[in-house]
């Protein structure tokens, strides 16, 4: 090649972001300036005249990847220092001066790569954090429960020297429950993530007594009624677990919402209508209601108005994200007469 032609060409190549390496008949005949910082050579002249495989290696099983619309090959650079740099290039044949060469542009990943797994790291962190606080708060109704019957066994023990054995052994049946319940949670959060959980033929009506069982001691303590009003459903094809889930979020707000407000005959209405495709779940409550200024926020992650409480505000969230990603469901919130009504819509 001319001394011109050949600045000409220098001065192309070293105008890229890009490493570049001319080659002809497999030896390294030039290379530009980006590549001679990547791979920690002081010039370019330690690079030309050493076939370009002592550089450049190609990915044993032939990878092509797709970047901005091109193909390109996934291969591995080998540094002065004898680092292994991760790298795609893009191989162009031309002719210059009449002669042919080969031209490769080649693009650095070890940036991209470090922040690929930057974020797969972080957002596998923040699923995990988030799972945590939902079992925390899946387990914060039945540990209150364990809790208050431990304090009504002390209690009684202590009143008349004696508790009935019966009286003994219903309590303990009903603390394995909620322990069963508790760890059953955990499995349930951790399919919830895996995202391969299984579907079961439930009976809706069912599996929502079910659900009012758990929480029967916070009912009784508040003197709260939970009236279902059964109809004849056949069987659906669904997540039980997840179902219970929602409804006892939605359970324990109304009974929050009954106790903040001291509602002396709490009570709490479950309808289920019928349509072709749909089944809709209406609980309603009459524990006021929710401000107008903050109904339309109740089920962003979050939000929440028991601070005191330690509220999590996801309890809401959750029932939507639920409903909508495994229900094919939606959720909303009407206020009524003397409280609010959540009314759920379940693809049958
Ligand atoms: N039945 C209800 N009556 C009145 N207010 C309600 C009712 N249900 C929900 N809310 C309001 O919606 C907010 C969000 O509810 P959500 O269940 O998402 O979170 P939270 O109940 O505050 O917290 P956590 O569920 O962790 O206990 C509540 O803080 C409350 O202000
Ligand atoms: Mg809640």
């Amino acid at each position: 090649m001319q001394k011109d032609t050949n600045n000409n060409i220098d001065t192309i190549l070293n105008s890229t972001i890009e490493g570049i390496l001319l080659i002809k008949k497999g030896f390294i005949v030039n290379a530009n300036d980006a590549l001679v910082q990547i791979l920690e050579y002081n010039s370019k002249d330690e690079l030309i005249g050493n076939l370009a495989t002592g550089v450049l290696i190609p990915s044993t099983t032939q990878k092509f990847l797709e970047f901005n619309k091109h193909l390109f090959q996934e291969v591995t650079l080998v540094s002065n220092s004898g680092d292994l740099i991760p790298a795609i290039i893009k191989i162009s044949d031309i002719e210059l001066s009449k002669k042919s060469y080969k031209i490769v542009s080649i693009i650095d990943l070890r940036e991209i790569k470090q922040n690929e797994n930057l974020l797969f790291r972080q957002s596998k962190l923040a699923s995990l954090g988030e799972m945590i606080s939902m079992i925390a708060h899946q387990w914060r109704q039945p540990l209150n429960s364990v809790a208050s019957i431990m304090a009504k066994l002390k209690f009684k023990s202590k009143k008349n020297n004696a508790i009935k054995s019966e009286d003994l052994a219903n309590e303990i049946k009903s603390i394995q429950n909620y322990l069963k319940y508790m760890s059953k949670t955990i499995d349930d959060f951790a399919n919830f993530f895996k995202d391969d959980k299984q579907k079961e033929y439930i009976d809706i009506v069912k599996t929502t007594q079910s659900a009012k069982k758990l929480i029967e001691p916070s009912l009784k303590a508040a003197n709260i009624q939970i009236n279902i009003h059964e109809i004849q459903i056949q069987k659906i094809y669904t997540y039980k677990n997840e179902y219970i889930q929602i409804l006892l979020n939605l359970l324990n707000n109304s009974i929050d919402a009954i106790i903040e407000k001291n509602i002396k005959n709490g009570k709490i209405d479950i309808n289920f209508i019928k349509s072709e495709n749909y089944l809709r779940i209406k609980i309603s409550d009459n524990a006021g209601g929710i401000p107008k200024d903050i109904i339309n926020r109740v089920f962003e992650p979050y939000f929440s108005t028991k601070h005191d409480k330690n509220g999590t505000g996801l309890g809401l969230y959750m029932c939507k994200v639920i409903l909508e990603k495994h229900f094919n469901g939606t959720i909303d919130v009407k206020q009524i007469k003397n409280g609010v009504c959540f009314s759920m819509d379940i693809k049958i």
